[in-house]
């Protein structure tokens, strides 16, 4: 006689060799030595052993305000950089980008954590913003921005460069001075006595490209380019010439 089904699974919980016997003896499909679970628990063991361990979400990199001038002349390199970090460690890229009135300026470096950027020319004082967008290629890129005010160079301003390469040979060559005391009236509204270009004026007021001084500077369309000792001078350092552009569009004011 066999024992009723629950009585054989409590003995067999009891571990009982009586309780193997009566399996045995009468048949049980699942003549299993150990204990057999029922399905439920079974299949909840199963889902527990196969369910994915649930990863921590990749976190967005950390990425401090920008460091840098919040004003510049015009043509005048600021350096601007910002501090990143990334939980994971993920490999971080950045992109630098400039709007606002006078873009888009150049940047030195616009692929690393710092970069010198100047503005292009203005014919007003205004603001640009600059902007770096940080990403770790896993999670929307992380902008921070700043607003730098842009200034008009004034006519002092451009006297540095004058001193620092022109004035060696303009005591008086070609009929130009290009010392503080006589630049401006030698300047603004006087023609220009070189012979490929006799028809413009050295510097006309709000239109730089119509003005002598800044065709001697960046090319030669009117006979030699300046500094003549040295003509890629300005090749080398493109942000003076926006500083002179500027003054020019703005009005070549005498200040
Ligand atoms: C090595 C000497 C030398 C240096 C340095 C030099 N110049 Fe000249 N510049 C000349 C001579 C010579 C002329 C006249 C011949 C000509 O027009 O190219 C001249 C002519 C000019 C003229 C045209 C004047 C006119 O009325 O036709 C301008 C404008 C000018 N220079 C600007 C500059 C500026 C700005 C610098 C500095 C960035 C500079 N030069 C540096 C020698 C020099």
């Amino acid at each position: 006689m066999c024992a009723p089904r629950d009585a054989v699974t409590r003995r067999l919980a009891l571990g009982t060799l009586a309780g193997l016997g009566a399996l045995a003896a009468c048949g049980d499909p699942e003549p299993a030595p150990g204990i057999d679970a029922p399905p439920a628990i079974d299949a909840a063991i199963d889902a527990a052993i196969d369910a994915p361990i649930d990863a921590p979400p990749n976190l967005p990199p950390q990425v401090g305000a920008i460091a840098g001038p919040t004003t510049l002349l015009a043509g005048a390199s600021g350096t601007f950089a910002v501090v990143a970090t990334d939980a994971e460690g993920d490999p971080l890229t950045y992109a630098w980008s400039a709007s606002g009135a006078p873009t888009p300026g150049t940047w030195a470096a616009p692929a690393a954590a710092s970069s010198a950027w100047f503005s292009g020319a203005i014919a007003a004082t205004g603001p640009a913003q600059l902007q770096v967008s940080v990403s770790d290629g896993v999670n929307p890129p992380v902008v921070q921005s700043l607003a730098v005010t842009v200034a008009v160079p004034r006519f002092t301003d451009l006297q540095p460069i004058f001193g620092m390469v022109c004035t060696s040979c303009h005591g008086n060559a070609g009929g130009l001075r290009l010392d503080p005391a006589n630049a401006y009236v030698e300047l603004v509204g006087v023609a220009t006595s070189n012979t490929a270009c006799n028809t413009l004026v050295r510097v006309a007021p709000g239109a730089p490209d119509q003005s002598s001084l800044i065709r001697k500077m960046t090319g030669t369309t009117c006979g030699d380019r300046m500094p003549r000792a040295d003509p890629t001078y300005f090749d080398d350092n493109p942000g003076l010439v926006v500083r002179v552009r500027s003054w020019i569009l703005a009005g070549a004011a005498n200040d």
